[in-house]
This record gives structure tokens, sequence and C-alpha cells, in this order.
């Protein structure tokens, strides 16, 4: 596993809300999506496992981020599907500093997936 030591930067926190989740390119390979839950920040892979909706679209209640298609529900903390056992959208580890987000702890092997 290769592991990116530096932090890469998202967004300003102004730049997000919780109705106005934040999408970005990573380095040409993913297209990232960032919810704000409160204080709380959390990345995962825009597309979701099922049949490729963008879920920056989705619905979020609490935790939960229902995609608008067909309606699988899944955790973005874990990124754990919760209609189908085997169905997980990849996460991002998110740090603030200051009045800025970035991604922490990037693995690069997963960005080819
Ligand atoms: S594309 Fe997301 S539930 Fe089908």
């Amino acid at each position: 596993m290769a592991t990116s030591g530096q932090p890469y930067y998202i967004c300003s926190i102004s730049d997000i809300s919780p109705e106005k989740p934040y999408v970005f390119n990573l380095k040409d390979k993913i297209e990232i999506v960032v919810f704000q839950l409160k204080n709380n920040y959390f990345a995962l892979e825009n597309r979701c496992p099922h049949a490729g909706a963008k879920l920056n679209e989705g619905i979020l209640e609490d935790n939960i981020l229902t995609c608008i298609w067909h309606g699988w529900k899944f955790d973005i903390e874990s990124g754990q599907c919760l209609n189908e056992y085997w169905a997980k959208i990849q996460t991002f580890s998110v740090i603030l500093q200051g009045e800025e987000l970035y991604l922490h702890n990037i693995d690069e092997d997963k960005l080819f997936l």
C-alpha cells in the first residue's frame, strides 16, 4: 500500500455546507464528494457501486446517504451499503486545518481502481 504523506487540499469550509456537498477530481483519477454533517466532513468516491450514479445528488439524512437512482442506502462514515453487504463506497480521511479541508493518508494504489 502506497500512502501519500502530503495532505491534499480540497477546499475552504466556506465552499461546502450540509445542503451543498463539494465535488472535485483527485489527481484526474477519481471523482470525490465531500459531505458536511454538522461540523464533521466525510469524503467518498462520487460513484454509486450499484450502477454509477453521482452520489452528490443523493439524499443525506443523519449519516445515511440514499442514492437517487434506485434507493440504495450507505453509511457515509464507513461507505458500507445497507442493502447489499458486498457493496461499499471507497472513503477518504478528511482533516480540518484552520478554515481549510484536506484529504489525509491517501492510498495511491486505490486511485487506480
Ligand atoms: S445507481 Fe445507486 S442505487 Fe442504483
